[in-house]
């Protein structure tokens, strides 16, 4: 049996997105830039997209920049706010991704500003009375909080984190990119500024993304070029890629309480059959709480054979994650757990859910990994 439950990481394709991008692919090639017809249709997919996308969020369709990814997304509104709007202070944790961690850390070396980390509680929550404090106390900071963390799933309060930064003149970015098209977002009605989205991870094709920026925040462009996405990003449009991007936002729309519902049960299944069959398993964050339905972050007691889970797993055709895919392969552990100090004698597992696992998978994984864990310990 092979299953899938590294869906944090990337997601399939889905088949009805790459229907769609066909047509791009062979034979609508134009430049979206060129005036002549090969231009003016592929400029027409383009627009049309953006419409989609902005429809669905509640806002302008000027208010959405395609970039190539999370990671592209993230760099603009940090790197180009903060060096636009002559900020000096930025708020932020230390579980936020590399993409905002390092560009960040980035802003203190080369602009000079202060940056403060709200502490986090035990379940890995903010402490939003800390956030207050430091907004007060630095009035017209750059706010940088993600709004589902991609390793441990803790969900962020958005609205009321948009509320906050208001009363302070803060500038408000989330790193939405484990939430666009996983729940329904009315961006018109949160005070925020900026907020990145990654295609692949709601079944699109990688290399994708884009960029809110509410139309009340004018910033410099990250990439210097041509005159495209309203001056805002210069390079030529990844043209199939938005389409199979807009079509995955609209496929996951159109389905999406039902999504949700498989999704959430499956995931509750999966903790209840680890409680059941794993002696002293416990969950990393708020997984039970408030958390994103397609995480699950595991922690197992340690076992002699801790490090070969995940390639016991692999072997059994299972794929999972320990800790952030984006650093899996290498020694490096994980920031977040080591943020929200996690036992390190604990050995972390990421499974990630999307709509295409089952119930079967779960009975599957959880009694492969009952199997490796629950390895009688040798006696020295
Ligand atoms: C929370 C979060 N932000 C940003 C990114 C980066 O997105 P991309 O892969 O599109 O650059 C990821 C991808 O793992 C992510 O999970």
């Amino acid at each position: 049996m092979k299953v899938y439950f590294d869906n944090a990481a990337t997601t399939a394709l889905d088949k009805e997105v790459l229907e769609a991008m066909m047509p791009y692919l062979e034979n609508q090639y134009g430049n979206p830039s060129s005036i002549h017809s090969f231009g003016r249709e592929t400029r027409a997919g383009i627009e049309l997209a953006r419409k989609t996308i902005s429809d669905l969020l509640n806002v302008s369709p000027g208010e959405i920049f395609f970039t190539s990814g999370g990671t592209e997304a993230n760099n603009t509104a940090i790197k180009s706010s903060i060096s636009t709007l002559n900020l000096t202070h930025a708020i932020t944790t230390v579980i936020e991704h590399h993409a905002v961690w390092h560009t960040l850390k980035e802003c203190v070396r080369t602009d000079n500003i202060k940056l403060s980390e709200v502490p986090l509680k035990e379940d890995g929550h903010m402490d939003i009375d800390i956030l207050e404090q430091l907004l007060k106390d630095n009035p017209r900071s750059f706010v940088s909080l993600m709004h589902a963390n991609n390793e441990i799933g803790n969900l962020l309060p958005l609205g009321e984190v948009g509320e906050l930064c208001k009363k302070y003149d803060a500038v408000f970015h989330s790193d939405t990119v484990q939430t666009m098209a996983h729940y329904r977002l009315d961006l018109q009605n949160v005070n925020i500024q900026f907020a990145a989205c990654s295609a692949h991870k709601f079944h699109g094709p990688k290399g994708v993304g884009f960029l809110y920026i509410s139309s009340d925040i004018k910033i410099d462009p990250l990439m210097l070029g041509g005159s495209q996405e309203r001056n805002m990003r210069g390079g030529t449009e990844n043209l199939y890629g938005i389409i199979g991007m807009a079509k995955a936002f609209e496929i996951a729309h159109r389905s999406m309480e039902e999504d949700t519902k498989h999704i959430t049960a499956v995931k509750f299944h999966m903790a209840e059959l680890l409680k059941a069959k794993i002696p002293n398993v416990e969950f990393n964050g708020d997984c039970m709480g408030d958390s994103l339905y397609t995480i699950l972050s595991v922690s197992l007691p340690p076992t002699d054979n801790s490090e070969m889970l995940l390639f016991n797993l692999d072997i059994a055709g299972i794929a999972a994650s320990g800790g952030s895919a984006c650093s899996s392969g290498t020694d490096i552990g994980s920031h977040v757990l080591e943020g929200i100090k996690s036992d390190v004698n604990r050995q972390a597992i990421r499974f990630s859910f999307c709509k295409h696992n089952t119930i079967e998978e779960v009975e599957y994984c959880v009694n492969k990994l009952a199997e490796f864990v629950n390895v009688p310990q040798t006696l020295d």
